[in-house]
């Protein structure tokens, strides 16, 4: 038994293991064992576990000074701001910064009830956008909603991908439609090409905010830096976090200059948003992600990643989907025990859902351990190929 077991709050899934060091793609748990880490901490470490420009700009940046609140300026704030000006989503010419996914989410929600002074939402069947209690309401899954009733009014759910539905269901209340260009947790699903062009002209036509939650796609895990990229629309609201910093908690909202000029001093804030620490690691990994090919490289092992798992040949994969180092294989059994058998073989790869195996690799991922990965998760079917014939 450890203190995580008797004192720290119940709320996770636990994998056996105690994980102590990484380094790029790799991590080692607590006896010495190598995994390569295909989960990322949830979508975090997408440059790599500890990249040596992000330890070093947090560890110069720690005895300058560690924390210095939005009411002053700050020079680590300075320069992250021009980076994330660099890569800011077309058509977005302000940001707002915190600290986690949930609450650029929350701080969407608030920007698209102060702009339009509406305050109805769509967001999709099988949408994640996180659990505090603004975003739980945009977020799809009954389990993770129904104990903690009422949520915000007004918030209605259309099938992803069908943009003609969304159209069916706004209003004269209607804020904002919520997006996550490729659904992570609900299963890694890409929608066909049209959809997002589709609602953006919806959108327009009804005078409704389009807000594209890139928490997980964005910062290059698709093979562009935004995931939207890959379909051709601006979105009016993005949400960024996960790997914006490197590994260290920072998140953005993006938004248009009207809109985010809507919000009035102190009608929304935080204590930790753009703080030194998280801003120096959020300057050294967007020139990480853009300095090294990293981009390219999650479109190039990706397709190789892909194409590798849909070798499989197995009746126990329905589907292997998913764009650039962002991929699924939708199996036709519930997947927890495939992850512990990966996890047996060295390597860590995630759920989404029920049935979806889930990879997140670094964008460091070389093709020798994408060719790993293939070999580890096509054991693990084999296994449980074996499991159902012995049953
Ligand atoms: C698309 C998306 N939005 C929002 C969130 C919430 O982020 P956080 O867990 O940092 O609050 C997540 C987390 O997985 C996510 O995948």
């Amino acid at each position: 038994m450890t203190f995580e077991d008797t004192f720290l709050a119940d709320t996770f899934w636990k994998r056996p293991i105690t994980l102590v060091r990484g380094r790029g793609s790799r991590v080692w748990d607590s006896n010495g064992k190598e995994y390569i880490d295909c989960s990322c901490g949830y979508g975090v470490a997408l440059l790599g576990h500890c990249h040596p420009k992000v330890v070093e700009a947090i560890s110069r940046q720690a005895s300058r000074l560690l924390t210095c609140h939005g009411s002053f300026y700050n020079d680590a704030r300075e320069e992250c701001l021009s980076r994330l000006h660099k890569i800011r989503p077309e058509g977005t010419e302000r940001v707002f910064l915190s600290s986690t996914g949930a609450e650029a989410v929350e701080a969407a929600i608030k920007l698209s009830r102060r702009f339009t002074k509406k305050k109805g939402f769509i967001a999709a069947v099988n949408a994640y956008h996180g659990k505090t209690m603004g975003a739980l309401s945009l977020t799809w899954a009954s389990k993770y909603r129904e104990p903690f009733m009422p949520l915000l009014d007004g918030v209605k759910f259309a099938p992803y991908g069908k943009a003609e539905k969304v159209r069916s269901l706004i209003d004269q209340d209607t804020a904002a439609v919520f997006v996550e260009p490729v659904q992570g947790e609900g299963g890694i699903n890409v929608p066909p090409q049209e959809y997002l062009r589709e609602l953006r002209e919806i959108c327009d036509e009804k005078g409704v905010l389009l807000v594209l939650d890139e928490v997980q796609s964005g910062f290059g895990r698709t093979g562009k830096i935004w995931a939207h990229q890959h379909f051709g629309v601006k979105p009016d609201i993005l949400c960024s976090s996960k790997a914006l910093g490197g590994g260290v908690p920072i998140a953005a909202t993006f938004a248009r200059e009207d809109i985010m000029g809507s919000i009035k001093r102190g009608e929304h804030s935080n204590t930790f948003g753009g703080n030194p620490l998280a801003c120096a690691a959020c300057t050294a990994a967007v020139d990480a992600l853009i300095g090294e090919g990293l981009v390219e490289n999650a479109r190039e092992v990706g397709e190789e990643l892909k194409r590798g798992l849909s070798s499989i040949g197995s009746s126990l994969v329905r589907e292997v989907r998913g764009l650039g180092l962002m991929i699924g294989v939708d199996m036709r059994f519930e997947t927890m025990g495939m992850i512990l058998r990966c996890l047996e073989g060295g390597v860590i790869v995630l759920e989404a859902g029920k049935t979806v195996l889930r990879l997140l690799p670094p964008l460091v991922l070389s093709k020798e351990d994408a060719k790993t990965v293939v070999e580890t998760v096509s054991n693990a079917v084999l296994e449980e190929e074996k499991r159902r014939k012995g049953a």
